[in-house]
């Protein structure tokens, strides 16, 4: 279907907004013609036959009037219109995106998708608001004039409209090119939005790394080819109006020629002859304005393909037909023989034939080497990605046939990277749960360990946290993230571990946070620390997307030359290190980390 077509079904709702511009701009096409009219009167019987001009002065203001109400009518519902479309559009793309799946955000940037929302759908609003206007309410002055000539000279009127061909051609023609260059002008845009948004998203790196100069050197040469694809669109884009002028002028040099010797054999009057000069040079700026209209409606076709494309691509993890709300989690969550690929994993499977059960209250712990498939398992779960083969159950229910909000609302999630929003600190720690009371926050953010530092901010609670909580140390954004889903309150919890980033006083606080948030839930941990590890009902061991071993840490440690065992044997080197410093630092250290 025409992208085009398709934009203009986000106006049908607004059938009367339509009428009423309709209406108006027909008022103004017919007040248009009658000024042209006007000018007959005005040489026929003021100037030639001296009559009185009181009433034509009076009339000539009337239209006036009546045109420029009709002008301002059909402006602002044409371009409201316009406006409110954009909108929606916008709105639309943006849920959109936001409701596709990982595997969607995986495979395109930020600035890109950015890119689509700002420029694409800026330039359609252009094309929407100004164009259609002007080509509704200029293609009727046209009709409004044409029709003028034609009632003084059929002959004459023709013979002006014999240039008609002449104009259409090159417009189409040129329309083609407009809509070429114009996608290629869009897609270079959004490549300098992509560099620009990478590059300030990773300023530290690029500063740490002194790829200044590099980064500038990559964005001016996008910026260049945005430049040249821009020369391109006007080159196209400036040629039109001189073309039409140049059509226009040979219009009234042959109608000069051939009206002068109809006056002379007295078939037109002279203020016929020059009523109709008039109409013909009120033409020339809707013809103007029109020459643009195809050019411009190009390049809204071109951002609307942009637009639509990505409208049109469906990773969403999508809900049943007649899914139902997941009853509170109360007895027991099965992994049937797992499989999963990623869908531009060229054809590996990141997990392969997973299968174990966690009954309530139970702690699982998944580890194996970097790369293993941990994170991807736990993915699963709140269906980021959905299983390839095999099933998860909860409760015996597949979880592809309860809703997804039903499903997730049981989740409580930690993930590897802490994501924080440019928000105050309780509005973070709220995120799940807007309607927090600040006492619930705050009893949340006690539990996580994080009150101390937050009433040492400057506006405690009401801090502003930056960008992604940049104005935070690794260690407080984590506990945010603790408190946020303590304070979430889900009977299912997944825990991402990334303590390697932080020093050992924050890392046991952490700690001490994260056994809060586990106590009485029914967790998912890929821990890399044995404190962890050892309190889980049962360990998952994972190589290369498949469970190796599974079992109590006593049990698998027993195990000679086992996975574990290994992994065991170099923990425990390492936390013995841990645990003297520990102490040195803390002269109570918690159980766990002594045991
Ligand atoms: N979006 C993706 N598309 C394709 N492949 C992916 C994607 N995400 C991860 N992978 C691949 O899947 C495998 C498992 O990744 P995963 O993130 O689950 O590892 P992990 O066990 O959590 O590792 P780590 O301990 O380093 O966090 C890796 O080989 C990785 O390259
Ligand atoms: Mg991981």
């Amino acid at each position: 279907m025409d992208p085009f077509l398709r934009l203009l079904r986000y106006a049908t709702p607004h059938r009367a907004v339509i009428a009423g511009a309709a209406l108006a701009m027909v008022v103004y096409g017919a007040a248009n013609a009658a000024l042209a009219y006007l000018i007959k009167p005005i040489i026929d019987d003021v100037l030639i036959a001296q009559r009185d001009m009181r009433a034509i002065a009076v009339a000539i203001l009337a239209v006036y009037l009546i045109k420029g109400i009709g002008a301002y009518f059909s402006s602002y519902l044409m371009e409201g219109l316009g406006h409110r479309v954009v909108m929606v559009v916008r709105n639309e793309l943006f849920r959109h995106m936001l409701d596709q799946s990982a595997a969607f955000f995986a495979r395109r940037a930020v600035g890109q998708l950015l890119s689509r929302i700002n420029n694409d759908v800026g330039l359609i609003q252009r094309a929407v608001s100004e164009t259609i206007g002007d080509l509704a309410r200029e293609s009727l002055v046209l009709v409004g004039s044409v029709a003028l000539l034609f009632y003084y000279d059929p002959k004459l009127a023709l013979l002006c409209m014999t240039g008609t061909p002449v104009i259409v051609y090159p417009l189409v023609r040129f329309g083609r090119r407009v809509r070429t260059v114009t996608r290629w002008s869009q897609e270079a845009q959004e490549d300098m939005s992509h560099v620009a948004a990478e590059a300030f998203a990773g300023h530290r790196i690029v500063k740490a790394f002194g790829a200044e100069a590099r980064e500038a050197s990559k964005f001016q040469g996008v910026s260049w080819k945005l430049f040249r694809t821009n020369l391109k669109v006007t080159r196209v884009l400036a040629l039109l109006p001189p073309l039409m002028e140049f059509l226009g002028g040979s219009a009234v040099a042959a109608a000069l020629w051939y009206g002068s010797r109809q006056i002379a054999i007295g078939r037109l009057t002279p203020g016929e002859f020059t009523s109709f000069l008039a109409a013909l040079l009120f033409m020339y700026a809707p013809i103007k304005k029109l020459s643009r209209v195809n050019a411009n409606l190009q390049q809204a076709a071109a951002a609307s393909e942009r637009i639509f494309e990505v409208l049109d691509v469906h990773t969403e993890v999508l809900e049943r037909p007649g899914a139902t709300a997941l009853p509170p989690f109360s007895n027991e969550i099965e992994f049937k023989d797992v499989t999963f690929a990623y869908e531009d994993g060229h054809g590996r499977s990141t997990l392969r034939g997973v299968s174990f059960t966690v009954r309530t209250g139970q702690m699982v712990a998944v580890v194996g080497r970097s790369g293993a498939g941990k994170t991807t398992l736990v993915n699963l779960l709140p269906r980021f990605y959905d299983v390839t083969s095999g099933a998860i159950t909860i409760d015996g229910r597949d979880i592809r046939d309860v809703t997804l909000a039903s499903l997730r609302s049981q989740i409580g999630m930690v993930t590897q990277e802490t994501v924080l929003f440019d928000d105050t600190i309780a509005g973070n720690i709220a995120y799940g749960m807007p309607a927090a009371t600040p006492e619930q926050i705050e009893a949340a953010a006690r539990a996580a360990n994080a009150h101390d530092f937050i009433v040492a901010q400057p506006e405690g609670y009401q801090t502003m946290i930056g960008e992604r909580g940049q104005r935070l140390s690794g260690g407080q954004r984590q506990r945010l993230a603790i408190a946020r889903a303590l304070l979430k309150n889900a009977p299912l919890l997944i825990l991402d571990e990334a303590t390697s980033a932080l020093d050992l006083e924050s890392e046991r606080q952490v700690q001490q946070a994260l056994a809060t948030l586990m106590m009485n839930r029914t967790s998912f941990v890929i821990a890399h620390r044995l404190s962890t590890v050892r309190r889980a009902d049962a360990i998952i061991v994972l190589e290369r997307g498949r469970i190796v071993e599974i079992g109590k840490h006593d049990e698998l440690v027993a195990r000679p030359g086992g996975s574990y065992a290994r992994l065991h044997q170099m923990q425990l080197l390492e936390s013995k290190t841990d645990s003297r410093v520990l102490k040195a630092v803390d002269p109570k250290p918690k159980a766990e980390s002594s045991r």
